[in-house]
């Protein structure tokens, strides 16, 4: 075969894609309560965000391997203000999106062959992002507990380490079951890393939207040094500008352990170089928008899930931070059978549980940052599919 095995074997649309192509070219209007691009879904801060210009770019490069200094202080000042912990912009080093920082992280920690532990339920990009790296994702499941919230069960986590295990990746608060890390949490997952030799990768892109009314407050792992940890977060989020392409990775833990994984790093990031200047010299300024920014995604967040429950009942006090929720179907429907009769019959996207690896086959995710009235409109057509499957 000409072309490596890192890749899937067959790239042909799914069934579910072939339906949806079908319906967009005969002028079908498509419903979708998975719209996650905030810079699509009707918000005003979109088109009100000062963004730089190519002409505020400089004649002279001036390549920086690590990030721009001054960039890297304007994050600094982001964890400050924020409250998350105190940094040293030295312990930064910046990458173009949150997805090359994992794609360096596992070229800093694994050997072909090697394991890495991701969270079941959770991001569905882990796998091709570990696989194109000819890395194994192995998983370890959340759960939720007897108050229905989801916790890291440590029992499948330590069942899954193996003498090829290189890391393990949390997400903080994750998607999309939108559970912060706990302190305990943190703690064990630290001294576990530490027993095995093992790095620590948070991801945080969600940290700052939290459910106010949830029962967790954010534990961000930015301050966490007893182990090798690395923390990662971006614009794409943070400022829901992922056009924008600055993310960053934070690297913390005891010495030389940390110095050593910092020259490696930097090593891998001044083979690419790709984080444009422009932007960079933009950081501080960006930040500048960040309460606006995060206050009306806050706000469409809020009131969808209070369209969530007065339509389907689905309580928003267990979903802890982040922009997704989750929907139970009745026990008789499976999350697949769901969304391929909801888009045949409605027109209506919705993503089915087993895209982010849920054990249970009843799951169904939406997106919270979805326009409020298409929202609406289509909670009413999935309610009513719902009642036509309570009958049946
Ligand atoms: C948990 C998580 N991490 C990272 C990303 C992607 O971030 P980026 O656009 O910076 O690659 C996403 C996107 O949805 C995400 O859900």
């Amino acid at each position: 075969m000409l072309f490596s095995s890192r890749l899937p074997e067959s790239l042909e649309l799914n069934e579910f894609t072939k339906i949806l192509e079908e319906k967009k070219a005969t002028g079908h209007k498509i419903l979708d309560l998975t719209q996650a691009n905030p810079t699509t879904a009707g918000f005003a801060f979109a088109s009100a965000i000062p963004l730089p210009s190519i002409s505020d770019v400089s004649h002279r490069y001036e390549p920086a391997a690590q990030g721009m200094k001054g960039a890297r202080e304007a994050i600094r000042g982001y964890y400050r203000d924020n409250k998350h912990g105190l940094i040293d912009s030295d312990d930064l080093l910046l990458t173009a999106s949150t997805s090359e920082a994992y794609s360096y992280l596992m070229k800093l920690l694994t050997d072909p062959g090697d394991e890495i532990l991701i969270p079941a339920p959770s991001y569905p990009l882990f796998d091709f992002l570990a696989t194109l790296e000819n890395v194994r994702p192995s998983r370890y499941l959340l759960r939720q507990d007897a108050a229905g919230h989801w916790r890291i069960d440590f029992t499948s986590l330590e069942q899954e380490i193996s003498r090829l295990t290189r890391a393990i990746v949390v997400v903080n608060p994750n998607n999309p079951t939108g559970s912060y890390m706990t302190a305990e949490e943190l703690k064990k997952l630290s001294d576990l890393c530490q027993a095995h030799e093992l790095a620590l990768i948070v991801d945080e892109v969600f940290l700052d939207y939290e459910n106010l009314g949830g029962p967790e407050k954010p534990c961000s792992a930015i301050a966490s040094d007893t182990t090798l940890t690395f923390t990662l977060s971006g614009f794409s989020k943070i400022l829901a500008l992922p056009q924008a392409k600055l993310s960053w990775i934070h690297v913390h833990g005891p010495e030389p352990t940390k110095a050593m994984a910092k020259q490696r790093l930097e090593f891998i990031a001044d083979t690419y170089l790709s984080v444009g200047s422009i932007i960079q010299h933009a950081a501080a300024s960006l930040f500048s928008c960040q309460g606006a920014i995060q206050k009306e995604i806050l706000d469409r967040i809020q009131a969808n899930e209070s369209l969530l429950l007065a339509e389907i009942g689905v309580d928003p006090s267990l979903r802890e931070g982040g922009w997704y929720a989750i929907i139970n179907l009745p026990e008789n429907v499976s999350d697949e059978e769901c969304c391929l009769d909801l888009l045949q019959q409605s027109s209506l996207i919705v993503h089915p549980g087993y895209f982010y690896d849920f054990v249970e086959s009843n799951r169904i995710v939406v997106s919270l940052i979805t326009p409020e009235e298409d929202f609406r409109q289509g909670l009413l057509l999935l309610q009513s599919y719902l009642n036509s499957q309570h009958d049946r």
